[in-house]
């Protein structure tokens, strides 16, 4: 299949209404959002969203998220209640994923065999004039092969899917650079699925119950079946193996130095200049969780290329966004932890 390819300066009425038609025939086009890019197809169209499995290389138990270009639109889709509306109102349209029960005009193909839908509306502008240009809504999971680094510019999107869908949307860099917090809500309770940048903070500043899923920062058993598909799979990871190091800063730089020099090292700012001997990539600055969010895929990728033969990188604080920062690195890390 061959790709084509819309630049940044030729993102248009006309570029976005072409999108919206191949949407609408059943095809695929990659388009931009503030979190990560995702693959799209026509979240009504069975057939459509099976050919994102495809692409991806994706377990089709693994659910789609379905993308609307009004966050009351909801409701044609969703079966949507009063807890609904008060995140709509506060997060929406922003990085938020809503779980509801689905209405019938979602196949069953679109959420891996679930009675429930995950439902956002992205913030991102070019995102939403497409959907709305299409005419329906978006099933869309991220960009990226299977089990790799969520893609967040155009040139990842690129590297993954270049003749495997009909167009890809240039947006230029994602401002967020992690999914979206995903929540379920049932019976007046919140579960948070996937830590994001709307985070635990903020979702507890609105709901008095919010519990979050194990999965968010543990291990699940071999027979557990997770309320997110998505959170029983390897997942954002690097070709060579990562470990994640926990302790004071002083005993993760000795260790740093300490490895060989074909290990890489995964640093903040402030330190790049103590590592002469060892490839380094920064992730920003040492408080800088926004940042740090922005850069980690770029950096795992960035990281592959390198040929290193293992990747060493700070464990996050499980607060604040860095409870995302944590959530991704463990699952790109295998749960491989070095307590120093
Ligand atoms: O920021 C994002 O959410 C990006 C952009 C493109 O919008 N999309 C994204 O999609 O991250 P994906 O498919 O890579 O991750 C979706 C996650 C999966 O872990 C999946 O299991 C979970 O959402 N999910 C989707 N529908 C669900 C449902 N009905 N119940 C539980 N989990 C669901
Ligand atoms: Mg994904």
């Amino acid at each position: 299949m061959k790709t084509v390819f819309i630049g940044q300066n030729e993102i248009n009425d006309e570029t976005l209404a072409r999108a919206g038609e191949i949407l609408r025939r059943g095809g695929l086009v990659v388009f931009p959002t503030e979190t990560v890019y995702g693959l799209g197809a026509d979240a009504l169209d069975a057939d459509a969203a099976k050919k994102i499995y495809a692409a991806k290389g994706r377990p089709s138990d693994n659910p789609l998220i379905v993308h609307i270009a009004d966050p009351a639109d909801a409701d044609k889709y969703a079966i949507v209640g009063e807890e609904y509306r008060r995140l709509a109102k506060a997060f929406m349209p922003g990085p938020l994923t809503v779980i509801l029960p689905k209405r019938d005009c979602i196949p069953s193909a679109v959420t891996g065999g679930l009675d429930s839908v995950g439902i956002r509306c992205p913030e991102n502008k070019i995102a939403r004039r497409m959907i709305a240009a299409a005419g329906v809504p978006v099933a869309a999971p991220s960009a990226n092969i299977s089990g790799k680094p969520s893609p967040t510019s155009a040139e990842h999107v690129r590297f993954d899917m270049d003749g495997k869908v009909d167009m890809i949307l240039d947006g230029g860099e994602c401002t967020v650079g992690l999914e979206s917090t995903i929540v379920k809500v049932e019976e007046g309770k919140l579960t948070l699925l996937r830590p994001g940048a709307i985070t635990l903070d903020m979702l507890r500043a609105l709901f008095d119950n919010v519990e979050v899923s194990a999965a968010v920062t543990e291990q699940l058993g071999e027979n557990v079946r997770p309320l997110s598909p998505g959170m029983k799979y390897r997942h954002y990871a690097p070709t060579a193996p990562l470990y994640l190091l926990s302790g004071s800063d002083e005993k993760r730089l000795a260790y740093c130095n300490a490895a060989d020099s074909d290990t890489l090292l995964l640093i903040f700012e402030e330190e790049a200049a103590l590592f002469p001997a060892h490839k380094v990539i920064s992730i920003g600055s040492r408080d800088d969780e926004s940042t740090q969010a922005k850069r980690l895929f770029a950096a795992l990728r960035e990281a592959d290329n390198t040929g290193c033969k293992k990747i060493l990188a700070p464990l996050p604080k499980k607060s604040g966004l860095s409870l995302a920062l944590y959530n991704r690195m463990i699952r790109a890390a295998a749960h491989n932890i070095i307590a120093l």
